[in-house]
């Protein structure tokens, strides 16, 4: 069951739009994440998915499906909700905050139970122990379960979660990842995650889509995202996962950690350049006879004709500019895309390479001076 919205804007009146000509589509089993700043209109999406918001205009499709030609209960049957707050009910025990959807579902006691038993097993939650306090009897981290729990309780295709994790400590938090992973994998249910956490997205996301003043600012995977970012706002919000405070620009960070001139003269060629070695690193780089890079490869050019095109790879895919948001570049670098990363500056001359190593040591560096 996918979730398709098409052109769907949220205007409240005296208010610039909250959601804004929003066009994206959900797939079948894929876990999206919607993330962006406070206020972009992440939670007014999610809450027109299951009608808890009209939209102004456009339309939510669920299963193919106008959600305005379904009836709200019928809809919402087939839609899990999990929200930041857990939204359980203190004077309810766990067993009955399960099961208050199934109950409104008029399932039957013996089912009911048995669900409740096996939701708290996916967890690794024991039923004997748990089911019968209360929501403050549990830990932050064990009630944002059982919040989880009660979104799958009548194991709906569709689920809408509103940062269900963001009130945790990193390390709770991790965990519920991981478990939420774990889950998904064997679930594979349709889930739209909003969440303000970059890492958190990176890790549960199969594509991530940057909300930005109601509007989609761009959607891709997580390494898309990293790999091309539309522009500086995304490629400053990927770079967040490293908190680098006392860094400016990224032209000084590059700058910083770039090597120059460490390479020989593999072959040269009157007519293409010549093809460099980057000393000590599996990098073989074609630059012609202005100085702009052609191709990259991590292999010794060997064909019969080495400056055949087919045997390089595109710059553009696998080159940095010395002007990319440096936060990018180290990622590229400790994900272990390469060992190493041509540099390119102004009009795609080769200037010099950026390494895993130097990589780690900017980095160490920098952990450094924010420790002092
Ligand atoms: N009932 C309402 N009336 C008027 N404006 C609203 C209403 N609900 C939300 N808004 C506005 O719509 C915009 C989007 O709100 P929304 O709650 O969707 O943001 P969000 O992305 O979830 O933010 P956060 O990350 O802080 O939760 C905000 O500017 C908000 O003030
Ligand atoms: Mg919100």
């Amino acid at each position: 069951m996918g979730v398709k919205f098409e052109h769907v804007t949220k205007a409240y009146p005296g208010h610039k739009p909250a959601v804004n000509e929003l066009s994206l589509e959900v797939q079948t089993g894929e876990l999206l994440v919607l993330i962006g700043p406070s206020g972009c209109g992440k939670t007014t999406s999610l809450r027109m998915i299951n009608r808890l918001e009209e939209p102004t205009s456009g339309t939510i499709y669920v299963d193919g499906r106008d959600v305005c030609s379904y009836d709200p209960i019928e809809l919402r049957r087939g839609i899990g909700y999990a929200i930041q707050q857990t939204g359980l009910l203190p004077h309810m025990t766990i067993e009955q905050n399960i099961e208050l959807v199934p109950r409104l579902l008029k399932w039957d006691k013996k089912r009911r139970h048995e669900r409740t038993r096996e939701l708290l097993s996916l967890v690794d939650m024991d039923y004997d122990t748990f089911a019968s306090r209360y929501p403050r009897q549990l830990s932050g981290g064990q009630q944002q379960r059982i919040g989880v729990l009660r979104a799958l309780a009548t194991d709906p295709p569709v689920i809408l979660m509103d940062e269900p994790f963001g009130a945790l400590d990193p390390i709770s938090r991790e965990s519920l990842q991981t478990e939420l992973k774990r889950l998904q994998s064997r679930l594979r249910k349709t889930i739209v995650f909003v969440t303000h956490d970059i890492d958190e997205a990176m890790r549960l996301g199969d594509r991530i889509a940057i909300l930005q003043d109601g509007q989609l600012h761009q959607i891709g995977t997580p390494q898309e995202l990293v790999q091309a970012p539309r522009d500086e706002f995304v490629a400053k919000f990927m770079g967040r996962l490293f908190n680098f405070p006392k860094i400016q620009t990224s032209v000084d960070l590059i700058g910083q950690f770039m090597q120059e001139d460490t390479s020989h003269v593999h072959q040269e060629c009157s007519e293409h350049g010549k093809i460099v070695k980057i000393d000590h690193l599996p990098l073989w780089c074609w630059i012609d006879r202005n100085g702009v890079l052609r191709g990259v490869s991590s292999q010794p050019p060997t064909g019969a004709d080495q400056w055949d095109r087919n045997d390089w790879t595109d710059p553009k895919l696998a080159a940095v500019k010395d002007t990319d948001a440096s936060e990018v570049v180290l990622k590229r670098l400790i994900e272990g895309e390469a060992e190493a990363l041509p540099v390119i500056g102004e009009g795609e001359q080769f200037i010099g390479v950026v390494t895993q190593r130097s990589a780690l040591k900017a980095l160490s560096n920098v952990e450094m001076e924010n420790d002092e």
